[in-house]
């Protein structure tokens, strides 16, 4: 399975990344940390399920894909206030600085949800790709 070693990535990248929301106290950088902790739950329902090591669950794939949605819709008012005050955030200025490449990642992002058949475990494997790539091309440019 092509996918899979891609979703076994995203998940450990994920993992690695989930401590720090608690210690914000910049509002908006607190409610951007859970924007992103919502798409991360997400992914790892919807990648466990490409990845069979979850049962397919109709139910619980299209709420994964709602969840992820309405994060991505969020990201631009997210992070329209800069929050750099907040010491734990990992949002790069280069965000502000380069609002449209921004802005641009993250309707990809909302694109790639958009196109994600959740109708079977095969279906959400063959979305998994191209959703990933947007986490990626994001973070790679706008996370620390
Ligand atoms: C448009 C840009 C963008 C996209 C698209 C994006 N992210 Fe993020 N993400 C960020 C930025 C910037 C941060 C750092 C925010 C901060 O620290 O204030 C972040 C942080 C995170 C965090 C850490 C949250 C925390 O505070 O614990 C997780 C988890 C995460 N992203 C998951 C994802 C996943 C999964 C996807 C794709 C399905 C995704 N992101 C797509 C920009 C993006």
């Amino acid at each position: 399975m092509k996918f899979s070693l891609k979703v076994v990535l995203i998940t450990a990248a994920l993992a690695a990344t989930a401590v720090y929301a608690a210690d914000r106290t910049d509002p908006n950088a607190i409610a951007r940390s859970e924007a992103m902790r919502a798409i991360g739950g997400a992914m790892k329902t919807l990648g466990g399920m490409a990845e069979g090591k979850v049962d397919f669950d109709a139910a619980a794939a299209g709420a994964a894909k709602d969840a992820m949605m309405a994060a991505a819709t969020s990201i631009p008012t997210n992070f329209m206030t800069q929050g750099e005050t907040d010491p734990e955030s990992k949002a790069k200025p280069e965000i502000w600085t380069s609002w449209d490449d921004f802005a641009a990642d993250a309707a990809t992002m909302a694109a790639a949800v958009t196109a994600l058949d959740v109708t079977s475990a095969e279906s959400i494997g063959a979305g998994m790709g191209a959703l990933g790539g947007a986490c990626k091309d994001c973070h790679t440019e706008f996370r620390m």
